[in-house]
């Protein structure tokens, strides 16, 4: 009689610990999934860490503005030329990936408030004496990232060598590195970024040469996505811990 007793417990104790563990479990399913695509090469904004996490300022802000609306972000990682057609396909919600807004993917997509100012710089070897600004590049060979602002301005030059379009922006940095192409033409903030986890390897030429903004793009049959973004932008703005993240991530 004890002993089953004993047992009936055991197991009412054990009903109890699986329906707890059940209940938890369908409540984090439950949490709604903001699936986020970004193109996790373009440090200090989106890249991957040692331990194959995405980090970066893009990165911690997604996950801010995520924590405000009480979704659990999923990072969606694919090249750069990718990210609309992607949206598009509702293959993830918005798309943060240092993008900067243009008229014409404002034609597809819809743009949150603009989080950050960007432009163009020209970046090449330490040794090179003989590109001062863009009028310099004529007769000589520009890398670029595919689907990238830089790709754009760079195909409207004329009188280039050769314009080479490469899938992210460290391959096309590298060419030059390697003595394979004269100049990269990519965003200051990243061209920055290389120059502090690569001294002396490189230097920037001039002052940027274009003006751009960053901004999240959503889907345009989802405005109310794009309107919560935006609330919780400001309120991550108003409670300084966007500041937190610039200085982390863009003046270290
Ligand atoms: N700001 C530039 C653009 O929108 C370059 C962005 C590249 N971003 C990236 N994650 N690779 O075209």
């Amino acid at each position: 009689m004890r002993k089953w007793y004993g047992v009936s417990l055991f197991i009412a104790t054990l009903s109890i610990f699986i329906a707890i563990a059940l209940v938890g479990s369908t409540q984090a399913a439950d949490r709604p999934v903001l699936r986020v695509g970004t193109d996790a090469t373009f440090p200090p904004f989106e890249f991957v860490n040692e331990k194959g996490q995405y980090v970066g300022f893009d990165m911690d802000l997604i996950r801010l503005i995520g924590a405000e609306l009480g979704m659990d972000v999923r990072i969606v990682n694919t090249s750069f030329d990718g990210l609309i057609p992607g949206l598009m396909a509702n293959q993830f919600d918005c798309i943060i990936a240092g993008m900067t807004v243009t008229d014409e993917r404002a034609k597809s997509v819809a743009f949150s408030t603009p989080y950050f100012n960007a432009g163009q710089v020209i970046v090449v070897r330490t040794n090179d004496q003989s590109i001062h600004g863009v009028g310099d590049l004529k007769g000589k060979v520009v890398t670029t990232q595919i689907g990238t602002t830089g790709q754009l301005v760079v195909d409207k030059m004329t009188g280039l060598k050769e314009h080479r379009v490469f899938n992210t922006v460290p391959e096309a940095v590298q060419e030059v590195l390697q003595g394979r192409a004269d100049a990269a033409v990519i965003d200051l903030p990243v061209a920055a970024d290389f120059l502090r986890s690569q001294p002396g390897k490189f230097k920037i030429v001039g002052k940027p040469f274009t003006n751009e903004v960053y901004a999240i793009a959503v889907r345009k049959d989802n405005p109310a996505l794009l309107a919560k973004i935006n609330q919780a932008l400001k309120q991550i703005e108003a409670s300084g811990k966007f500041d937190a993240l610039y200085k982390e991530w863009i003046m270290q």
